[in-house]
């Protein structure tokens, strides 16, 4: 399908057929997702493809038993992580060597700018620090109004996350599947279900199928355009 007539044709769906997604299916929309621009390239994701009947169950009670969540053929599970980037600025770092990378800015930012970015030592307190300091220079330039804590991190990597699931939704319906983005779930029941240990959020749970007739709810609502889009030419 054309780029356009994906996003016109793709709508969350409450209802599903019984039909299953094949897994190839289930996999390119995944590939899709991690090609998705992340922050720093530090592609703090992960996905948790759920086809099992039980665990599917299990999951969708945890979404709060929407119909969406209970008739899907797949649950495909959005975590964010602030606790990985030093494995992938590891990665990074490696790749750039074997490659020959030694552009001193480039190092520079992986080795210096990222874990500035991303750590605030212990109780946040090299964050404070970070925030006196920056906003400080504010006065005199242009500066990153943060990260300054952990939480804002949260911010970073669940954007950038959300920016993945979106890719991934695009993908299954460019395939011919349907889907819909849930955050009505509690986030304990599905970290327990998945086993999903360490400083993770769960960012979405995304039903897959096919849509039953009665899947969709009704007309695409959208406000006028004149509210939302502000061009300055
Ligand atoms: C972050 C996020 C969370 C959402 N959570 C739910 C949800 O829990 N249950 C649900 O039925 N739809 C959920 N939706 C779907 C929205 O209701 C839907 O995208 C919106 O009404 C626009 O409809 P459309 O996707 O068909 O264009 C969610 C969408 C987003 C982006």
């Amino acid at each position: 399908m054309d780029f356009f007539d994906v996003v016109d044709t793709r709508r969350s769906v409450r209802k599903y057929n019984s039909t299953p997604v094949p897994k190839e299916v289930l996999v390119k929309s995944l590939e899709a997702a991690l090609l998705a621009p992340n922050s720093s390239n530090m592609q703090p994701w992960e996905f948790f493809c759920v086809t099992n009947a039980d665990k599917k169950a299990e999951l969708a009670a945890a979404c709060l038993s929407q119909p969406s969540a209970k008739t899907a053929a797949a649950l495909v599970v959005a975590v964010a992580r602030r606790d990985r980037w030093r494995q992938v600025q590891g990665q990074v770092l490696e790749a750039f060597e074997r490659n020959g990378v030694t552009d001193p800015q480039v190092l520079s930012y992986y080795k210096k700018l990222v874990p500035l970015v991303y750590s605030h030592g212990p109780l946040g307190v090299f964050g404070l620090v970070k925030k006196l300091v920056v906003t400080f220079q504010g006065f005199f330039k242009p500066v990153p109004r943060g990260p300054f804590s952990n939480r804002a991190v949260e911010m970073t990597v669940v954007k950038t996350t959300a920016l993945a699931c979106q890719n991934f939704m695009n993908a299954v319906s460019a395939l011919g599947y349907d889907s819909c983005p849930m955050e009505g779930f509690d986030e304990v029941r599905v970290k327990k279900a998945l086993a999903i240990k360490g400083q993770a959020r769960v960012v979405m749970v995304i039903s897959c199928g096919k849509k039953d007739p009665e899947g969709i709810y009704g007309p695409r609502m959208r406000m006028p355009k004149e509210q939302f889009l502000h061009f300055i030419d």
